[in-house]
């Protein structure tokens, strides 16, 4: 049997915890969150929002979801359940920061354990919340996570922004943060097309130092495709998306196939 226990939230505004009441999160304080009908929790106060919609919006979800439900990216997750398994206190609280539609959050998820996924973005978080029932998803932000120090045994973070300090405080002692990040061929083919002299991922500084490096590992693996939908749906994933012009999406709509690598270095580390 799944347990799916109540969440553990502080306030956004206070930091004292919060409880569920109803469908409402409340504070000490009296500050109140509702809880939306996706069952996800919104704990970014309009102040602290730097923009109206903050992260990834609607269609860039949409195209993630479609590509990655066709498993393409499945061997990188094989690989951080395989450190999960071996590193990890499976039934302690993990993280996921920066969950984006929940593809990676929902898979650690385990009978024992409870799974978090963060996200700035209302519409992403909505989307992970409706499909993954089983895990608390908020909407929040990686720079003032709310969240209790030394709250989580496993962190995660897939090609999202590392924020050192927060997720150093949020990690238990002897807990560890996983962070994936493009390794120098990620989609090198792809990019190719965009830029005529597309550059390597830079991959020669490790971003974290309050924490210790204790595994670091690359995937590689070329992903082979004959539906131009996966192709378009990759780009739209991408940060380079912006740069590509309408013949060149034209192009790819009539392509009957096309092959890109999959490059990724995952870090492990561990709070001493
Ligand atoms: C490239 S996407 C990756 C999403 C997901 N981890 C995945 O790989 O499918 C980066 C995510 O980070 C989120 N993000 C960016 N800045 C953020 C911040 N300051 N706080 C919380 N989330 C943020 C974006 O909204 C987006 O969903
Ligand atoms: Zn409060």
């Amino acid at each position: 049997m799944t347990i799916t226990l109540a969440a553990n939230y502080l306030c956004p505004l206070c930091q004292q915890a919060l409880l569920l009441t109803g469908q409402s999160y409340c504070c000490a304080n009296k500050h109140s969150f509702d809880r939306a009908k996706q069952g996800y929790v919104n704990l970014l106060p309009v102040q602290f929002k730097h923009s109206k919609a903050p992260g990834d919006n609607k269609s860039m979800v949409l195209a993630r979801r479609a590509f990655l439900d066709k498993g393409f990216y499945q061997p990188l997750v094989d690989k951080m359940l395989a450190l999960y398994q071996q590193y990890g206190q499976l039934d302690a609280p993990l993280l996921d920061a920066g969950c984006g539609e929940g593809f990676y959050s929902h898979q650690h998820k385990t009978s024992i354990n409870q799974v978090y996924g963060v996200d700035i973005a209302k519409e992403t978080i909505k989307i992970a919340a409706k499909r993954y029932q089983n895990c608390h998803f908020s909407v929040g932000t990686l720079s003032k996570l709310s969240f209790a120090d030394n709250y989580f045994a496993w962190l995660t973070s897939v090609y999202a922004p590392i924020l050192e300090d927060e997720f150093t405080r949020v990690l238990k002692q002897g807990g560890y943060l996983l962070t994936v990040t493009p390794a120098q061929q990620h989609l090198y083919e792809l990019k190719q097309l965009i830029y005529r002299n597309a550059n390597e991922h830079d991959i020669s500084k490790a971003p974290i130092k309050a924490l210790k490096l204790v595994a670091e590992e690359k995937l590689t693996y070329p992903m082979i495709f004959d539906n131009s939908d996966d192709v378009l749906n990759l780009l739209a994933m991408t940060p380079f998306a912006f740069k590509a012009s309408t013949a060149l999406i034209e192009q790819l709509k009539n392509t009957e196939q096309f092959s890109c690598q999959a490059d990724f270095i995952l870090r492990l580390y561990q709070k001493e």
